[in-house]
């Protein structure tokens, strides 16, 4: 039976169109699940939208429409842009699902009765015409985010959920399993601040929401955010449905992806839940760190002051998918924070895609053309100089398959232009040009020919996963078309006497102050 995998990116809310920043995760999820799927494995990717609560009936207000209206168009945008990007997804969930309801209503009626839940009191600043409850840090001048009108303190009945009971399993839990939570430095932040000095119970419920998921035995009271949302990743493969055959087939997952600012909830919340429903907790949680748009996070309610062309629906159709694709991927080290500016985008795309990877490929492909027709060169022997060359280029292929066994997608994916780069210096070395011209060195111009020809079929194998629509066009002229990954230890993947299609440029040179100035007219 094949491995499975089971990889989710968090569920967005949909107040707003999604951004680059959204993309970003997932577009790390797709190539890590693209990765996985190319390894052999059985793989469930899941995505989807969190649709409910009082940000979204407000967006709808402003749009002038139903909740309902305004949520099917947000979705529709979502899907084209995840289509846009290639997105993989085997699912999209959408919390406003009815078997997403009804398994959130029967998740909740267990916690109650397994005593996990009670009612209580829940105080909080209110705004009456907006009917929403803030806490003294989201106040602005003491007064509503909002509106900018007074609040008042004010008490309402709600449900708790007593997270405040899980301290003890969760210090055990990140004690017994140090890599439950990646990069290892959330981990600290999660024990010191927030378990060791004591976890207060969770408000679970609220009668002043009204868009959302009622408690079944009690319905004037709405189930509130974390229960709702977190539970998508169980719900989503049929938990508390009639067909719950995917869930026994791929929980736990293998890791949850979330940016740095939700992993509170999914490491301290969701394994808390689990563990008083009884169930088992997710390999992994992984929190990366933002992608900075001049220093700021581009929450989505700042996105029209950001200068810079930041529409992936812009810069994909203009500059190809994987462009896109490419630049997510590598500028921000993976859990970390790193910035985004479109100027370095276009300087990358010249510097990595055009001038490494473009040039590796178009110089190879028309040397073959000139000195073999473009037929694949059999090579009876390889020199100290190319096998100097696979050595590093297997030892990258090791590093890639490593970083992505940590899900390092920046550094898997420098790996492969490494690779690239190799090949570009290994030109230079060989000068497959002098080489030609010299009597009696046919052999020696095989074996730097199928040299370069291997690494370029090995990295294009490799690089799938992160950009494929360019790989696959290369791969495909090479005559490969395996689904998995194949030959990837040796400098063999190519089949002598075949003769390779041609191929056209895989990305055209650009003049870079031409094009910022042409996207300031776009955005
Ligand atoms: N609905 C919740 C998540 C519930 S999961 C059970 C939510 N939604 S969100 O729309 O605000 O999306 C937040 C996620 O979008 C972040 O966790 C992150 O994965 C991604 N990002 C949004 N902007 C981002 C950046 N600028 N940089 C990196 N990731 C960003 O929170």
């Amino acid at each position: 039976m094949k491995e499975k995998f089971y990889i989710t990116t968090p569920i967005y809310y949909p107040s707003n169109k999604f951004t680059l920043g959204n993309c970003y995760t997932t577009v790390i999820c797709d190539t890590i699940a693209r990765f996985n799927r190319k390894q052999g494995k059985d793989v469930f990717f899941l995505t989807g939208t969190d649709e409910h609560g009082q940000k979204i009936s407000l967006s709808a207000e402003k749009a002038g429409k139903s909740e309902k209206q305004y949520l099917d168009e947000m979705i529709a945008d979502a899907k084209a842009l995840w289509s846009l990007l290639g997105i993989t997804y085997d699912k999209f969930i959408r919390t406003t699902d009815d078997y997403h309801e009804k398994a959130v209503q029967k998740i909740f009626n267990k916690l109650y009765e397994k005593g996990y839940i009670y009612k209580g009191k829940y105080s909080g600043l209110y705004c009456t015409p907006c009917e929403s409850f803030w806490t003294e840090s989201q106040l602005v001048d003491g007064k509503c985010p909002d509106c900018g009108r007074e609040v008042k303190l004010q008490e309402e009945e709600a449900y708790f959920f007593k997270l405040s009971e899980f301290s003890d399993k969760l210090l055990a839990l990140y004690k017994e399993n140090p890599t439950f939570l990646l990069p290892s430095t959330r981990v600290n932040e999660m024990v010191n601040n927030f378990i060791k000095p004591g976890l207060q119970d969770l408000c679970v419920s609220r009668t002043s929401v009204k868009w959302g998921v009622p408690v079944e035995f009690d319905p004037k009271h709405t189930i509130y955010v974390w229960i709702d949302a977190l539970s998508n990743y169980i719900t989503a493969l049929g938990y508390e449905s009639d067909d719950d055959s995917l869930f026994k087939k791929f929980w736990p997952a293998d890791v949850h992806i979330i940016g740095k600012e939700i992993v509170r909830f999914h490491a301290i919340i969701w394994p808390a839940m689990l563990m008083a429903l009884d169930l088992p907790l997710p390999k992994q949680i992984f929190g990366h760190g933002w992608m900075l748009f001049g220093g700021d996070k581009l929450s989505k309610s700042k996105t029209a002051n950001v200068k810079e062309c930041v529409d992936p629906r812009i810069l994909a159709p203009r500059y190809s998918r994987d462009s896109v694709r490419y630049i997510l991927l590598r500028e921000i080290p993976f859990g970390s924070d790193g910035n985004y500016s479109t100027e370095n985008f276009l300087t990358k795309f010249n510097a990595d895609l055009c001038n490494n990877f473009g040039n590796l490929v178009s110089r190879t492909f028309s040397m073959l053309k000139k000195y073999f027709d473009s037929v694949v060169p059999a090579v009876k022997e390889y020199g100290a100089n190319e096998i100097e060359l696979q050595n590093k280029v297997l030892k990258e292929k090791d590093n890639v398959l490593a970083y992505m066994q940590s899900y390092d997608v920046s550094k898997a994916i420098t790996s492969i232009f490494n690779i690239f780069s190799e090949a570009n210096t290994y030109i230079q070395l060989a000068q497959p040009w002098a080489v030609a011209k010299q009597e009696g060195q046919e052999e020696s111009l095989k074996a730097i020919m199928r040299s370069l020809l291997e690494c370029i079929r090995l990295g294009c194998e490799l690089l799938e996963p992160f950009m494929p629509d360019s790989s696959q066009k290369v791969l495909s002229a090479l005559g490969i078309e395996n689904k998995e990954f194949s030959n990837l230890d040796k400098f063999e993947g190519l089949k002598a006497g075949q003769k390779l299609s041609e191929l056209s440029i895989l990305f055209p040179r650009l003049d870079i102050a031409k094009e910022l100035e042409e996207l300031a007219k776009l955005s």
